[in-house]
């Protein structure tokens, strides 16, 4: 494989008295789809809050490209965040705005672009995740999955180079969840986007995981191949595979 594109070197966060990563070393490699798991709790979420910087380290480093983004000030960021757009969990939609105008907040927040400009991107944003008939749709009045589906936009609006996905599956249907990783795997393959997955759904890790990382402890404690967590026989994995997990 090539230079990593993302690289998080001795990771370290404490909350009060709770050190939640413990030293998290990870390589990220552009174009691939990693998939996150671990228990709930286990600082999932908290790990890549960092990635855009949007908690700093007690300790470690994390590079992008040949940026030390930890480094950075708060008023340096901009570049960072525009190149890794995060689908949070739960969406986090403004109920009081329309499908178009939630897709296009991160544009109207941050960007002197033309409103032209605006509507044009939103509505490509909106047609990659096939939404174009609900843009004036408010949030209450669509699907959870299409939620789900607006969250992703938003993240695509700004033509990212990485996107984090946090829990896209929690909530949705079997077939809902299909359709959300047919979207993330299509923005790898047509926009050669890097996506970084959290997850549950272990149907899901075979389907779109081109490298599977699992969490433990505020640590890395094993990376491989959906084909090598397949075969492993590592107990804690095997029970996590098997739905055995004592989870959420
Ligand atoms: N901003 C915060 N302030 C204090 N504690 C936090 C904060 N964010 C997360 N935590 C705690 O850190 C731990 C890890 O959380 P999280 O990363 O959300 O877990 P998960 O692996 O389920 O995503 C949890 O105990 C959570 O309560
Ligand atoms: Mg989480």
């Amino acid at each position: 494989m090539s230079e990593p594109f993302i690289r998080i070197r001795n990771l370290h966060q404490t909350f009060g008295t709770q050190h939640v990563l413990r030293g998290v070393n990870l390589d990220i490699y552009r174009g691939e789809t990693l998939v996150l798991l671990g228990a709930s709790g286990g600082g999932k979420s908290v790990l890549m809050k960092h990635l855009p910087v949007l908690l700093r380290p007690t300790k470690g480093e994390i590079f992008v490209g040949d940026v030390e983004v930890t480094k950075l000030l708060e008023r340096e960021l901009g570049p960072t965040r525009h190149q890794i757009g995060m689908m949070f969990q739960g969406g986090a939609l403004f109920d009081s705005f329309t499908v178009f105008e939630n897709v296009a907040f991160p544009l109207r927040e941050e960007s002197d672009l033309k409103d032209s400009e605006i509507r044009k991107r939103v509505s490509d944003a909106l047609e990659i995740v096939m939404l174009s008939e609900h843009r004036e749709k408010f949030p209450s009045d669509i699907s959870g999955g299409m939620r789900k589906r607006v969250a992703l936009a938003r993240a695509v609006v700004n033509a990212p180079a990485c996107i984090i996905y946090d829990e896209p599956h929690a909530g949705l249907d079997p077939m809902t969840g299909d359709t959300i990783d047919k979207l993330i795997k299509k923005l790898q393959r047509e926009q050669g986007i890097t996506n970084i997955v959290i997850t549950h759904e272990i149907r899901s890790v075979f389907r779109i995981a081109d490298r599977v990382v699992f969490m433990k402890e505020g640590q890395i404690y094993w990376i491989g191949t959906p084909q090598e967590l397949e075969a492993t026989k590592d107990q804690l994995l095997r029970d996590f595979i098997e739905g055995n997990a004592q989870d959420d």
